[in-house]
């Protein structure tokens, strides 16, 4: 039997691993500003957490297939883990978009829920101060258009997706056509890197898409649209 706790601290494990690799792979020191407050979420083995009673977004119905998408290796690792916090979890919507959706159907198909952040954001499984830890569920055939945020990111996605990264500040993106950005199919398991205030945007075509995210810096700003 693995209680709930123990599935988180091998979810932040198994993210920290990935983490790990990719810094030693890549030499972007960047990578640490995430590392470190992982390594505190590893103590977490005791916490307890309650099933979430509360009304489901639509999007959760579209968890256990996402989940199910994650195809082998890494993301396979962590969609065992996930599976096992899913009664647990609280998914939630960005108010920003909650009051101007982009469009008809988008929060139908949108959600997050928090395994770790600070005690006045989304509801969190576990409190973290300095850190944002979370995952990210779109539905199939479903475009989380250009957006940002000034807290620094990364997402290992679980399943395939198209996902597109602009330019660096928010005057320059007015200037971009964020809806001509060019879309990268990225494999489940790999690292992505967001640095604050970085325009970006994710796709998904059949598949429902999981992605576990972070964030760092400033967690109290809710991503935008872009202009
Ligand atoms: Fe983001």
């Amino acid at each position: 039997m693995i209680t709930p706790s123990a599935a988180f601290v091998e979810v932040v494990a198994n993210m920290r691993r990935i983490l790990a690799e990719e810094a030693a792979a890549t030499g972007d020191a960047d990578l640490a500003l995430f590392l470190r407050p992982l390594e505190h979420l590893t103590k977490e083995a005791n916490a307890s957490f309650s099933p979430d009673k509360g009304a489901k977004l639509p999007v959760c119905r579209y968890l256990a297939g996402a989940l199910d998408a994650a195809p082998s290796g890494k993301a396979r690792e962590l969609a065992s883990g996930l599976r096992r916090l899913e009664p647990f979890l609280n998914f939630v919507q960005n108010p920003n978009y909650r009051r101007a959706p982009p469009t008809g159907s988008f929060l139908t198909d949108y959600g997050y829920a928090v395994l770790a952040g600070p005690d006045d954001g989304a509801p969190a499984l576990v409190s973290a101060p300095s850190i944002a830890f979370g995952i990210l569920l779109l539905g199939p055939h479903t475009e989380y258009p250009a957006h940002h945020h000034p807290a620094a990111e990364l997402y290992v996605p679980l399943g395939p997706a198209d996902w597109a990264k602009g330019s660096a500040t928010r005057s320059e993106a007015r200037s971009a056509d964020a809806s001509a950005a060019d879309w990268v199919r990225r494999e489940p398991g790999c690292v992505i890197h967001h640095r604050p205030n970085v325009v970006h945007a994710t796709r998904t075509h059949e598949t429902p898409l999981a992605a576990l995210y972070l964030w760092a810096g400033d967690l109290a700003t809710y991503a935008r649209l872009a202009d």
